[in-house]
């Protein structure tokens, strides 16, 4: 994964940042999509920022909630 600030939007419908998802994936016990999408209300509008197959948008999104999800929870185990 590319480096990004914590301030880094990865939901543009709801403005939610990297940091905010991070922070339910390590503080909130976030564990999957639907976990963070009620926590952070990313994911919750267009979708497309769940995955590089669900980006519909152009240009596409730099970074993907299924990419940071897979990324610190493997890192949790
Ligand atoms: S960009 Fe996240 S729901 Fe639309």
């Amino acid at each position: 994964m590319a480096s990004f600030d914590y301030e880094h939007i990865v939901c543009e419908c709801n403005k939610v940042s990297l940091g905010e998802i991070i922070y339910a994936i390590q503080e909130q016990g976030a564990k999957n999509l639907n976990e963070i999408s009620k926590l952070t209300d990313a994911t919750s509008s267009c979708g497309r920022c769940k995955s590089l197959q669900d980006d519909f948008g152009d240009p596409k999104l730099k970074l993907y909630v299924d990419e940071i999800l897979k990324k610190f929870v493997e890192l949790d185990k």
